[in-house]
């Protein structure tokens, strides 16, 4: 390492530092600015542009955005306040120089540009994405990885062509099994490659994408211009950015995102215990899951009252209910759920509330599924400290 780099080194790990302090805006546009300004930008990837802004610093580089919920309020999240979460650096691609290939187990491999993908029937589908990791910072005992609240999460309407469509055009042989997705984003260090397995039969689901489109818009670089992959109510790192090989395969792949990230036990263990890599198995669907949006932590609420809102998931399930509680758990009303609604997609709830005289209460809101599952109290512990769903909980103070 040279002088520069170790100079670059230590910036970057100060400003990280404050920035994760912080949580700011403002910490973030000083870490962004500070950290980059004079160095080589093209070596640590895609800087945040200004109108992220809003968001909360999980990480400088990579660059971990998590959207602060009080931002959350239209059924569809705008691009510009859609949480970021890479592993790796994220790449600048040259659309010029960007081409999809199809390979593997396949009778016909392919080269595509985005022209030939834009000449295929188009399909859009509305999805949540949600990060495995969104919720991380509740488990005790604590769990290694981005400190994520409640925000790693949004929803857009996502455009391209069905991954079935271009995965039939190259036509799979019978020993296909799976399919493995590979971006731009090259590793840095000793990290591995970001690769991910998506069984065939959820990649020949219709609803499975490769989307070019995100809300309206071309992909932001961020969000993986030009091409990624969305995979409806799977946790949302199947959502491959930056895509550039698609491989068909009679087994799982092999790599570290896949056999050791990513996955869940599957069976219950104690808080903090070790477990057997054996016991572990690939996770897939996002569970079932409600946050509350409005008020806020530590809102000061007039007495005349307030709308209490949110917004409910459960993965490749539906939302069935939502029961809000504002006596500290006591007693349970159910919410109104929204009109907008997609199979993959949250569903805004609200309900208004009277407070019966001043003081200082907790808000609670419970979402049940179609399947009958129903948020936790106390979600299931795991090492990487995936899928926190607990009941959400924000305390206000009713003033006079
Ligand atoms: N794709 C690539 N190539 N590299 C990545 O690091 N991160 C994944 C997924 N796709 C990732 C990726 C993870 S963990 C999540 S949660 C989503 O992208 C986040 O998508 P977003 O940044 O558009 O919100």
């Amino acid at each position: 390492m040279d002088n520069d780099a170790r100079h670059l080194r230590r910036a970057l790990s100060r400003r990280d530092f404050v920035a994760r302090a912080c949580h700011s805006p403002l910490a973030w546009a000083l870490a962004a600015r500070a950290a980059l300004s004079g160095r080589p930008q093209a070596a640590l990837g895609v800087q945040a542009p200004a109108e992220k802004g809003r968001l909360i610093v999980r990480s400088v580089r990579p660059l971990d955005l998590e959207t602060p919920v009080a931002l959350f309020d239209a059924w569809l999240t705008p691009n510009d306040l859609f949480y970021v979460r890479s592993h790796l650096y994220a790449p600048e691609v040259r659309l010029a120089e960007w081409k999809l290939e199809v390979r593997g187990a396949v009778e016909r491999p392919l080269e595509l540009r985005l022209d030939d993908l834009k000449r295929m029937p188009q399909a859009s589908v509305v999805v949540t994405l949600e990060c495995a990791g969104n919720g991380r910072a509740f488990f005790d005992p604590p769990v290694a990885g981005i400190q994520w609240q409640r925000g790693a999460v949004g929803t857009a309407r996502w455009t391209g062509v069905r991954l079935a469509d271009v995965l039939k055009r190259a036509g799979p042989k019978p020993e296909a099994r799976h399919v493995w997705l590979d971006g731009a984003d090259a590793p840095i260090g000793t990290m591995p490659d970001y690769v991910r397995n998506v069984p065939l039969q959820k990649a020949l689901d219709p609803d499975t994408l490769l989307a070019y489109e995100m809300n309206g818009e071309p992909l932001a670089p961020l969000h993986g211009f030009p091409l990624r992959a969305v995979v409806p109510g799977w946790e949302g790192a199947y959502a491959v950015k930056w895509l550039t090989r698609i491989e068909v395969a009679d087994r799982e792949h092999e790599g570290f995102f896949v056999q050791t990230a990513y996955r869940y036990p599957t069976r219950r263990i104690a808080p903090g215990a070790a477990v057997d890599p054996k016991d572990m198995a690939p996770l897939t669907g996002l569970t079932v899951k409600s946050i509350l949006t409005a008020p806020a932590e530590g809102a000061v609420v007039p007495g005349s009252g307030t709308r209490v809102a949110g917004f409910a998931w459960a993965g490749e399930s539906e939302v069935e209910r939502v029961d809000v509680s504002t006596d500290g758990g006591a007693t349970w009303q159910a919410a109104r759920l929204g009109a907008d609604r997609a199979r993959y997609a949250w569903r805004r709830f609200e309900l208004d509330w009277r407070p019966p005289e001043p003081g200082s209460y907790f808000i609670l809101s419970r979402a049940t599924d179609a399947r009958g599952r129903v948020q936790p109290i106390t979600p299931q512990w795991n090492p990487s400290g995936y899928l926190w769903n607990a009941v959400d909980r924000v305390r206000v103070d009713v003033r006079a």
